[in-house]
C-alpha cells in the first residue's frame, strides 16, 4: 500500500493503475461503516484508492473541525490489511492553495435539511468530492447511507456535470443497538452513548408503523418526534419524511420514502435515516 501526500505524485503514479479504479473518500477516523465501503471496491475494482482528508471546507466556523478525531497510523493499519493499493492523504494546503475561489453547489438538494442546519456544509463536500474525483479519476466513487442527502447531492452532481464515477451506496453498518456507525459516536459519554440509540428506535418505530399500514406522513414524523423526545439527553433538530433523491417532504407514502431525522445530544449532532417503501 502506497501513501501519498502530493498531487502531483498522485498524478504521476496514475499511469500504471489498473482500471477500474475504486474511490473511498474519508475523512479518517475508520470505522466498521469505512471498512464496508472499502471491502465493497476492493471486490469490484481492480484498484482502491482510499482518501483520507478532514476538509476544513464542510465544517461551520462553530463546528468540530479541530477537534475531529483523528488517528492516522490506525487508519492506515485497518486499510493495509484490507488490501487498500493507495491512501492519499493531503495537506489542507494541496487541496486549497491559496487563493482558492472555485466552489460547486448543488442548489434546492444541498438548501434543504443538512443544508439548512449547516450552512455552506455540501458546498465543501460537493468541492471537495468534486476534486477528488478529478485527481484520482475514479470509475467508481463508494459512500455510506448514513449520510443519504450527501449521497444524493454526489449524485446529482455527477449527473449535472457529466462526471466519470459511477456513485456506489452501501447500506448503513450499526452497533448492536442500532446506533449508525459514525467517526462523530466518539464524542459521547457512556450516558449520551446509551441515549444515542434513540436515533434507531425512533426510525424503526417509523418503518414498523408503515408495515403496519399507516400512509399518513404526519403521523409517521409525529412518531419519531415523540420518541425522541422520551429521551431526556435528546433534542431533536428535525425530522421528515422526503423522497429519497429530491429530498422534498412527502404527503403520501405511496411514492419511495425515506425517514430522516437529525438529533443532538450534549454537543454531538447525530443523522440517521431508513426506506420505509423502496
Ligand atoms: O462523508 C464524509 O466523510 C465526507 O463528507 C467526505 C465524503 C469524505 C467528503 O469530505
Amino acid at each position: 500500500m502506497e501513501v501519498i501526500r502530493e498531487i502531483h505524485e498522485l498524478k504521476a503514479r496514475q499511469a500504471v493503475w489498473n482500471s477500474p479504479v475504486g474511490l473511498v473518500p474519508t475523512m479518517g477516523y475508520l470505522h466498521e461503516g469505512h471498512m464496508a465501503l472499502v471491502r465493497r471496491a476492493r471486490q469490484e475494482t481492480a484498484t482502491v484508492v482510499v482518501t483520507i482528508f478532514v476538509n476544513p471546507t464542510q465544517f461551520g466556523p462553530s463546528e468540530d473541525f479541530e477537534r475531529y478525531p483523528r488517528a492516522f497510523g490506525r487508519d492506515l493499519d485497518l486499510l493495509r490489511s484490507a488490501g487498500v493499493d493507495i491512501v492519499f492523504a493531503p495537506p489542507v494546503s494541496e487541496m486549497y492553495p491559496d487563493p482558492f475561489s472555485t466552489w460547486v453547489e448543488v442548489e434546492e438538494l444541498g438548501e434543504l435539511f443538512e443544508g439548512v442546519s449547516r450552512p455552506g456544509h455540501f458546498r465543501g463536500v460537493a468541492t471537495v468530492c468534486n476534486k477528488l474525483f478529478n485527481l484520482v479519476s475514479a470509475d467508481r466513487a463508494y459512500f455510506g447511507q448514513k449520510d443519504a442527502q450527501q449521497v444524493a447531492i454526489i449524485t446529482k452532481m455527477v449527473c449535472d456535470l457529466n462526471m466519470k464515477p459511477d456513485i456506489v451506496a452501501i447500506t448503513t453498518v450499526r452497533e448492536p443497538d442500532g446506533l449508525a456507525m459514525s467517526s462523530r459516536n466518539a464524542y459521547l459519554n457512556p450516558q449520551q452513548r446509551a441515549a444515542a440509540a434513540v436515533l434507531f428506535r425512533a426510525l424503526n418505530t417509523a418503518c414498523q408503523l408503515y408495515r403496519d399500514g399507516c400512509r399518513d406522513v404526519a403521523m409517521v414524523t409525529r412518531a419519531i418526534a415523540d420518541i425522541v423526545h422520551e429521551e431526556h439527553l435528546a433534542e431533536l433538530d428535525y425530522a421528515a419524511v422526503v423522497d429519497p433523491t429530491s429530498f422534498e417532504e412527502l404527503d403520501t407514502l405511496e411514492r419511495p420514502a425515506l425517514a430522516i431525522l437529525a438529533v443532538r445530544i450534549g454537543t454531538t449532532r447525530l443523522i440517521d435515516n431508513m426506506l420505509l417503501k423502496e
